[in-house]
């Protein structure tokens, strides 16, 4: 079996019945074998350096129903809020002095925030922060959305595909939404230049070895820059409520089989990952991963944007999340790094 972690590693890819087995096989040996293969990659390629995004959570409005998701549309519960273009600034007033070079506007789907609406806030953003970048993950929208943004001055885009399995992702999403359509928005991101991330939940419903797989070619194919990927956690006003968590342990096991096959990858340790073991995200970096995303949303808010129960950092200042983040990569021998944190390509 460890002639198939060397394979990955040599090849940075394998076959589909080589991937089922190294997944459907793995123990703790060959874990921690995998893990040391892909830190050594990390290391080669990004030195000891933890790239940070400063995430600003904008909308909790979203016109999507994915049966996962705690902010979906047909949640009652949640109190929904918008930030002004004036409160976005601010977070980033915060993130910029904290060390901060890249903002990541994430929302969801709210049809509110116009083409015209955001082209102005990444325009505002980009003439005060011109040494910042701006990535979006505000889901699906048209190439000629995508495009404005761009030209606006946005240069990445978060999308996670969810599942490469076309009745996985039906499971996991009502009818008005399909694999393909999320697909081809990858790949007209990828088109018009921005630098793209994909990724997963571990463990989500009625995932299998064989729907995981088909995700690990599939990233192979897109080749990201990015692969976001978080143990599913449930929510428990979804209709996955009673639903089973995704474990700490496959999770960082599929971080470092990701790491292997594309070394130069941007690789964060996940909030879900910190939040289903209090080293969660420490074990991620360990296993392969160089990017953490704190929080920059105001703090009034962060107990609105609850995608999945228990979620960390909800309690804290932009401050007091980034001196602990700095604080816990230190006590692993990283250095979080004032920068942009480009691909290395
Ligand atoms: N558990 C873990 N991750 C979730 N996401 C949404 N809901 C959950 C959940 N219950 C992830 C999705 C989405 C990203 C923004 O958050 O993968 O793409
Ligand atoms: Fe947010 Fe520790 S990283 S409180």
């Amino acid at each position: 079996m460890k002639a198939l972690v060397d394979k990955l590693y040599e090849n940075h890819t394998l076959s589909k019945g080589e991937y089922k087995e190294l997944i459907d096989k793995r123990n703790t040996e060959l874990a921690e074998y995998l893990f040391e293969k892909a830190r050594e990659v990390r290391i080669d390629n990004y030195g000891h350096q933890i790239y940070i995004r400063g995430l600003i959570e904008f909308t909790n409005y979203c016109r999507n129903d994915c049966f996962y998701c705690g902010i979906r549309k047909s949640n009652h519960q949640v109190e929904r809020y918008r930030l002004t273009k004036e409160e976005i600034l601010q977070s980033c007033l915060v993130g910029y002095r904290l060390g901060f070079r890249t903002f990541v506007l994430q929302g969801g789907e709210d049809g509110y925030y116009t083409d015209d609406k955001m082209i102005d806030i990444i325009q505002s953003i980009k003439s005060n922060y011109p040494d910042c970048a701006i990535t979006l993950s505000i889901g699906e929208r048209s190439y000629e959305s995508y495009k404005a943004f761009y030209d606006a001055g946005a240069e990445r885009y978060l999308l996670r595909h969810e599942t490469a399995n076309p009745k996985h992702y039906e499971s996991l999403h009502p009818t008005n939404m399909n694999l393909d359509k999320r697909k081809q928005c990858l790949y007209n991101l990828k088109d018009i230049g921005y630098q793209v991330g994909c990724g997963i939940m571990v463990g989500s419903p009625y995932q299998t070895t064989d729907s995981l797989v088909e995700d690990l070619l599939f990233i192979k194919e897109l080749e990201p820059h990015m692969v976001g990927i978080g143990p599913f956690i449930p929510h428990q006003s979804t209709p996955f409520a009673k639903k089973e968590a995704g474990t700490m342990e496959l999770t960082l096991y599929l971080v470092a089989i990701i790491r292997l096959i594309l070394p130069t990858v941007l690789l964060p340790a996940t909030t879900a990952l910190g939040t289903i073991h209090p080293k969660g995200r420490e074990l991620g970096i360990l296993a392969g991963a160089n990017v953490v995303m704190p929080n920059l949303s105001p703090k009034n808010v962060r107990q609105k944007y609850m995608l999945y129960d228990n979620k960390i950092c909800t309690g804290d200042e932009a401050a007091e999340c980034s001196k602990c983040m700095k604080k816990r990569m230190e006590a692993i021998g990283y250095q979080v790094v004032i920068s942009r944190g480009d691909h290395k390509n």
